[in-house]
């Protein structure tokens, strides 16, 4: 069981498309943390780790 405190505020990942922070992301989501990626998709092909992402954790993930 979980026991940290859920915040409101979401968690800011940086680079989070890319490899680890998606797998970052995914991991707090799961978590039930929200998250905020911000990303300026400079490395082709990380939309689809964006795309993974809101598939499977819709709403509590935001992305800028
Ligand atoms: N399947 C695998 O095992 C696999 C796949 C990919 C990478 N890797 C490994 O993972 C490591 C790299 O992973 P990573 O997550 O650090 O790199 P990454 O390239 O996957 O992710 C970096 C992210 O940062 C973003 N970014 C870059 N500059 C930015 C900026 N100025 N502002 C905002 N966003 C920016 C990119 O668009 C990208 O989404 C390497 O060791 C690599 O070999 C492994």
């Amino acid at each position: 069981m979980n026991t940290r405190n859920r915040r409101d505020a979401p968690v800011a990942i940086i680079g989070g498309s890319g490899f680890i922070g998606s797998n970052l992301a995914d991991s707090l989501l799961s978590d039930g943390e929200p998250v905020l990626v911000i990303d300026n998709l400079s490395r082709p092909g990380v939309e689809q780790n964006l795309e993974w992402l809101a598939q499977k954790h819709g709403g509590r993930l935001t992305v800028e």
